[in-house]
């Protein structure tokens, strides 16, 4: 089975574990924490780097250091990853949803202003899929608005709008390091901004709020640090990012050159504005195929090639259409562009290690799907 994604490690991934497990520097304490927050802010544009155990608890902890609480409303967009709108509700607060657009299938800023109420505090865009938001378009409403404005970047290290990388349009930006991620530690997260006081927040709060004198607490704390091995990790990674992206690049084109063959397949174009990167390799079946994503998720598979679903829009959560919390999000009103590109979108294996060979033979299998 072709996998959809696989870590590859060719830096000093080995090394740097190694030298944690030598030094006894295991926990979040060590050298390659600040290593890693220093280096990884520094490659996207921002003063503070602040690494945390995940991608959840990195959305998390800029919406708390920000002072989003309960009462509040955040406008999200309706597809993406559950936790960029749980991690809203561990908050406390409310996501507001609006529909995406396309091509970015990021969120559609020409439907933000007509869901901000008095109690919208903050805009989250996520730039899904490696494809920036509108940032020119959604800065003016932040403005306009006096909104705070929050980037989930899990989806897309590198990626940028005329040079600046996304993660330093808002006031904190969240990423994920998950092992499907650009770079990957494993599990692991960070937070970065411009901000000073977010920054001093978002590392009290990261370690359940520990002050002078030890043990006094005077902030709503949790354990949210990263430990020093998957800094180490990170730290490796992020020495060879420019490689990552380039390998990435290099997938996409092929992909974009064999898949352009196959009748019936649409692949994720991407703004005129933008410079996305590759994070999953996505693509879209018209009815002229003949197969439904799931249909040809189940056909792949049959010939050794693994492929994902997209997200599901958050209106049709079951967690949400259910009820059951104030804070969960309405999903009343029509959302026409998250279904259309969850009903028919899939991705395709992605791993930075894929070969020429592995991506001929699953564009060979769509090939045989397109005629089946
Ligand atoms: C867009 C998006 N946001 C947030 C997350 C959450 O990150 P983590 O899994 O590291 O908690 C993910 C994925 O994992 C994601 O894809």
């Amino acid at each position: 089975m072709i996998p959809v994604c696989e870590p590859a490690f060719f830096g000093k991934e080995k090394e740097y574990v190694q030298e944690c497990m030598d030094t006894n520097w295991i926990s979040s304490l060590g050298r390659f924490v600040p290593l890693f927050e220093e280096r990884f802010a520094s490659f996207i544009g921002t003063k503070h780097g602040i690494a945390c155990s995940n991608g959840t608890s990195a959305l998390y902890l800029a919406f708390a250091s920000l002072g989003i609480g309960p009462g509040d409303e955040v406008i999200v967009p309706n597809l993406s990853n559950i936790a960029s709108a749980n991690s809203v509700i561990l908050a406390g607060a409310k996501p507001v949803l609006v529909d995406i657009e396309e091509p970015s299938l990021g969120i559609d800023a020409s439907k933000i202003e007509e869901k901000i109420t008095d109690k919208t505090k903050a805009i989250l865009v996520v730039h899904l899929y490696g494809h920036p938001c509108d940032m020119e378009k959604i800065i003016a409403i932040k403005e306009k608005h006096n909104l705070f404005l929050v980037e989930d970047c899990a989806e897309a290290h590198g990626a940028s709008i005329k040079g600046k990388r996304v993660g330093s349009f808002g006031d904190a930006s969240a990423w994920s390091f998950y092992s499907n991620k650009i770079l990957m530690t494993g599990e692991g997260g960070m937070v970065l901004t411009d901000n000073n006081e977010v920054d001093k927040q978002v590392r009290l709060i990261r370690d359940l709020g520990f002050t002078e004198p030890r043990f006094h607490h005077s902030v709503l704390g949790f354990n949210y640090r990263m430990t020093n091995i998957h800094a180490a990790i990170g730290y490796a990674q992020v020495e060879q990012v420019d490689e990552i992206l380039a390998k990435k690049k290099a997938l996409k084109s092929l992909y974009d050159r064999l898949i352009a063959e196959v009748p019936g397949v649409r692949i994720q174009s991407k703004a005129e504005w933008a410079e996305p990167v590759l994070w999953m390799y996505v693509i879209f079946l018209e009815d002229s195929f003949g197969m439904t994503p799931k249909e040809l998720m189940a056909y792949l598979k049959e010939k050794g090639v693994d492929s994902r679903p997209l997200f599901y829009p958050f209106h049709r959560q079951p967690l949400y259409t259910t009820g059951g919390d104030a804070r969960y999000p309405s999903c009343e009103g029509s959302f026409p562009v998250s279904d259309k590109v969850s009903e028919t979108g899939l991705y395709l294996p992605s791993g930075v290690n894929l070969t020429e060979e592995q991506v001929v033979t699953i564009v060979d299998a769509l090939k045989e799907a397109s005629k089946a």
